[in-house]
């Protein structure tokens, strides 16, 4: 854990805690009494998918989605892959899928794709960072947590090598 002296602080978990309960809030408003199947991407996404329901309210359904394209580097390779489909089929649902980060926009724009062909009653996007800056392919994020600039960002369930998903708040990592 040497690199710990090479992370500093972008976003704290007040910041965090704070944004993600007035995300909730904004995205039951816009979807009214309307069940919810939230869809997880793997691995990335499960704290902000964990807190971010609990802010949604009322009802949600939970599914994940295993999705890899870094590899464990601190660059996106360009390449998706599925490493776990859904259980459910989300025909006719109200699928909103929660992501953790939006960089070169590659995983979302082949996961709407992939999500929309199985006709889903309306799909969504929710993320808590956006780094626009790096954009590849444009997608259409309706909610959105953060916009970050062009750092290499760790915690909160992002990792570097697999590692630091569990610090509570949003780093910047220098090597
Ligand atoms: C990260 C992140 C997003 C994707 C964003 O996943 O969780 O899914 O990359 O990058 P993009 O917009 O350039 O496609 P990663 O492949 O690192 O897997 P992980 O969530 O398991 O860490």
């Amino acid at each position: 854990m040497s690199e710990q002296t090479n992370i500093s602080v972008l976003i704290s978990e007040e910041r965090i805690r704070e944004r993600v309960s007035a995300l909730g809030r904004e995205i039951r408003e816009a979807y009214g009494d309307t069940p919810i199947t939230c869809i997880c991407v793997l691995k990335g996404s499960f704290l902000f998918m964990a807190d971010l329901i609990r802010a949604i309210g009322d009802d949600v359904y939970c599914e994940f989605l295993g999705v890899a394209s870094y590899h464990g580097g601190t660059h996106s390779s360009g390449a998706v892959q599925i490493t776990q489909d859904l259980r459910t089929p989300i025909e006719g649902s109200h699928v909103l899928i929660i992501e953790d980060i939006v960089d070169s926009g590659r995983t979302l724009s082949y996961l709407v794709e992939l999500l929309r062909v199985r006709q889903p009653a309306s799909l969504k996007i929710a993320t808590l960072l956006d780094k626009p800056s790096n954009r590849v392919v444009d997608v259409n994020v309706e909610f959105i947590g953060f916009t970050i600039p062009d750092e290499f960002v760790i915690g909160y369930g992002l990792d570097l090598g697999e590692l630091y998903r569990n610090l509570p708040y949003i780093g910047i990592y220098t090597p």
